[in-house]
């Protein structure tokens, strides 16, 4: 091989350094190791989905990706054990006179093993039937010790209601009940890295959101999602669950792919105290930017206000409110009146403008 195939990285001092570093030679990423008093390079950009292998980490023989943590061998580029077919390109690299190289020509093949697909990542093609509706109860409670909770109570009457007398298919999940762990910024890291299905829905089996993927992407019609008001905002496990749903607001920008098409969002928003508009604004605003639609009068809502104490008598005011149980019962009835429209009225499928919207194309695209 001609030695001007070969490229000067850096002064063997400075390159020691650091047991792993990501170089660039022209568009080329390479994530370069120095172990055991030898350097060795394998390509830069991991088989998942692009991570910069350079930036990860070392665990023994093995780059781990920074992004989920694939392991690929930092002298050959093959996968770790049982992923033996997955290889990223590796390089020859040399010393000479105190400088190190890297020779781009060498580079061996890079082969992708199939990974199981993850059953949430199928297409999403609605299956025939009644419009379904989803209910989610955000309502956090003690599992052995419930309490009345006006946000749930309007809820089970929304659905029973949709289920006994429009005959709609229905489902409840109460996020309370279900084991899922926080965002952990997968997106912060890179808008790739923030995956379709969620990166800890594929890494940990034992991660119960899938379940209110699998309603919300492949299931329901009519999302239908209840909170009370804490200190002025929705509920902790509503923004528990949302932002866990950046992954599927992210595929708009990063795939053009729109996971919530023909759904309609409704809400219940239930409060001893204030801020209603807030809480509505802030649900509306998110379900807007993934794509719902919305029925006329989106969301039903109850607070006594600001200086109301006396949380006693706003239990009893709702238990006994026929009022606020018939308002649940149309808000459904509503959000279903506007799925069987989007279903059944056929709206022509026009390319979204990406303008003003959130889900704005990435600026830069990664080389190498
Ligand atoms: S593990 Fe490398 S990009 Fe996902």
């Amino acid at each position: 091989m001609p030695d001007d195939q070969w490229a000067d990285v850096g002064s063997v001092e400075d390159l020691k350094r650091r047991f792993l570093q990501e170089i660039s030679i022209g568009k080329t990423r390479v994530a370069l190791t120095y172990q055991d008093g030898e350097f060795s390079a394998i390509s830069g950009v991991c088989n998942h989905v692009g991570g910069p292998l350079g930036q990860g980490t070392l665990d023994g023989d093995y780059v781990v990706c920074p992004w989920h943590y694939w392991k690929f061998h930092h002298r050959t580029g093959q996968g770790e054990s049982g992923y033996e077919q997955d290889q990223v390109p590796a390089y020859s690299t040399k010393v000479e006179n105190g400088r190190v190289y890297v020779d781009l020509s060498s580079a061996t093949k890079r082969r992708k093993q199939a990974h199981k697909p993850h059953p949430l990542a199928r297409p999403v093609v609605r299956q025939a039937g009644p419009i379904r509706v989803v209910g989610i109860s955000t309502t956090a409670m003690t599992l052995d010790h419930p309490r009345f909770s006006g946000s749930d109570a309007l809820l089970e009457a929304a659905l029973e209601h949709a289920k006994s007398t429009l005959q709609l298919e229905t489902q409840c999940i109460k996020l309370r009940e279900l084991n899922f762990r926080s965002c952990e910024g997968y997106y912060s890291k890179s808008a790739k890295a923030c995956t379709w299905p969620c990166s800890i829905t594929q890494m940990d089996p034992t991660d119960q959101l899938d379940r209110v993927y699998e309603a919300l992407v492949h299931w329901a019609d009519v999302i239908l999602i209840s909170t009370p008001i804490r200190w002025g905002n929705a509920s902790s496990l509503y923004y528990k669950m949302v932002e866990r749903m950046n992954c599927i607001q992210n595929q708009e920008t990063i795939a053009n792919r729109h996971l919530l098409k023909n759904k309609v969002a409704a809400f219940i928003i239930m409060g001893g105290q204030d801020n209603v508009q807030g809480v509505a604004g802030q649900l509306m605003t998110f379900f807007a930017e993934v794509g719902c639609q919305f029925p006329q009068f989106p969301f039903i809502a109850h607070s006594r206000g600001w200086s109301a104490e006396d949380m006693e008598r706003n239990v009893i005011e709702v238990q006994n409110s026929r009022e606020l149980r018939e308002g649940a019962q149309e808000l459904v009835a509503r959000a279903a009146d506007m799925a069987k429209l989007m279903l059944c009225g056929q709206l022509p499928e026009h390319p979204l403008a990406r303008g003003g919207r959130k889900a704005h194309q990435l600026d830069s695209e990664p080389t190498g």
